[in-house]
């Protein structure tokens, strides 16, 4: 997971959980929205009180109306770029604003950086709640395989917390995995975030290394 850049030195966790095979999960398949570059023809996902439910993707463009206490999962689309903004500004407050605009435009506009990205919206069209970058490494700790899915980013609104938003945003990216052939994911976290680590060792992930990341100045020499 990415880390404020300024920071020297990084303690951090590697965290990286095996998929479950195709059809053993407890939640359903979840075949998720596509974007926005034509009619939805797929579907998204309702997350409530701990049950995931799918639902028929609406016509055109649009999505279902809002319903209180309901999230739906779904990948990022282009009209989402405020609002991924402010939650990345708040994941990442050491990158500056420009920073996360760049990132955001190569992504929407050239598909660079993150390989997916799902967000947790609060209403049709509205604000959101939550997201999840995903990015494919060449390697992580403690994998077998190569390339491995890789957890970049993730990130609840404090409001909406411990309310199974965070699990069904892993969810999705687990689907997006599964269905590409993958057999693991992973993730890291720093040792001080209690919640982050409480919720990957919650949601499967094992944690299979913990490092010290240094930085040295070069001077002239
Ligand atoms: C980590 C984070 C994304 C989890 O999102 P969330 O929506 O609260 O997670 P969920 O509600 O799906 O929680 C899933 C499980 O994780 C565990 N968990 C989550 N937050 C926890 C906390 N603060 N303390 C203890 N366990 C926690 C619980 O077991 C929870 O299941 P339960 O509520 O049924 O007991 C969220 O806390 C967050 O955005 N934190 C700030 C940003 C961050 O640290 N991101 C991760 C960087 S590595």
């Amino acid at each position: 997971m990415r880390t404020p850049r300024e920071l020297p030195i990084r303690m951090s966790f590697v965290l990286m959980a095996w998929s479950r095979c195709e059809g053993s999960g407890n939640y359903n398949v979840i075949p998720l929205l596509a974007g926005r570059q034509g009619p939805c023809s797929g579907r998204g996902f309702w997350r409530t009180h701990g049950t995931t439910r799918i639902v028929p993707a609406p016509p055109g463009d649009s999505l279902e109306p809002p319903i209180p206490n309901r999230m739906l999962i779904r990948a990022l689309v282009g009209a989402d770029r405020a609002e991924w903004l402010r939650m990345r500004c708040a994941l990442w407050p050491a990158s500056d604003g420009d920073e996360h605009t760049r990132e955001i435009t190569a992504f929407l506009e050239s598909g660079s950086g993150p390989v997916a990205v799902y967000v947790a919206d609060r209403e049709a069209g509205g604000n959101l709640g939550g997201f999840l970058e995903m990015g494919l490494r060449s390697y992580a700790e403690g994998c077998r395989t190569s390339p491995v899915p890789y957890i970049e980013g993730w990130y609840v609104d404090p409001d909406l917390r411990r309310r199974g938003v965070g699990e069904a945003l892993v969810e999705a990216a687990e689907a997006w995995a599964r269905e590409r052939g993958h057999t693991e994911i992973a993730s890291d976290t720093a040792p001080d975030n209690e919640a982050s680590l409480a919720a990957h060792e919650r949601l499967g992930f094992a944690i299979t290394d913990r490092m010290v990341c240094f930085r040295k100045e070069l001077g002239e020499g």
